[in-house]
């Protein structure tokens, strides 16, 4: 079926200019940008945004890092978006990502992992209904 689901270009991958390079990656696989936008996350957005780890020892670390510098969020549409966009990116910890993922192109730590993807449709669209407004996505 067709998803939407929610990425985000984190600070590493934007500082290192690699916002054309991902993006072509989403979109050479099929995937469809259908709102996008760059924004510096307060520490309250990106809290909130990661809420479900509020407990966890690297919660911290992890709002730190996202409001560090500028992220790229995107919408992205498309067959199996949610799973798709899994695949592209890799495991988390860039130390077990699949060879030619971004992450394990594009990445060095956990933290600074180069891009975030909802994990469920659920998430999706929390996700995207935290950054984006309906009149801000454009089906195509
Ligand atoms: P992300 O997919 O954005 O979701 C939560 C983020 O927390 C994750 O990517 C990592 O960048 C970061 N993180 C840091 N430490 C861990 C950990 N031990 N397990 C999972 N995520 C972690």
């Amino acid at each position: 079926a067709t998803e939407r689901t929610l990425s985000i270009i984190k600070p590493d991958a934007v500082a290192k200019n690699a916002i054309g390079e991902i993006i072509a990656r989403f979109e050479k696989a099929g995937l469809n940008v259908v709102a996008a936008k760059m924004v510096h996350l307060s520490e309250e957005k990106a809290g909130g945004f990661y809420a479900e780890h509020k407990e966890r020892p690297f919660f911290k670390d992890l709002v730190g890092f996202m409001t560090s510098g500028p992220v790229v969020v995107q919408v992205l549409e498309g067959e199996g978006a949610i799973a798709k966009n899994r695949d592209l990116m890799g495991a988390t910890n860039p130390k077990e990502a699949a060879p030619g993922t971004i992450r394990a192109d594009f990445a060095e730590t956990i933290d600074a992992n180069a891009v975030h993807g909802s994990d469920s449709p659920e998430s999706a669209e929390r996700e995207i209904s935290y950054f984006f407004g309906n009149d801000e996505i454009c089906p195509r």
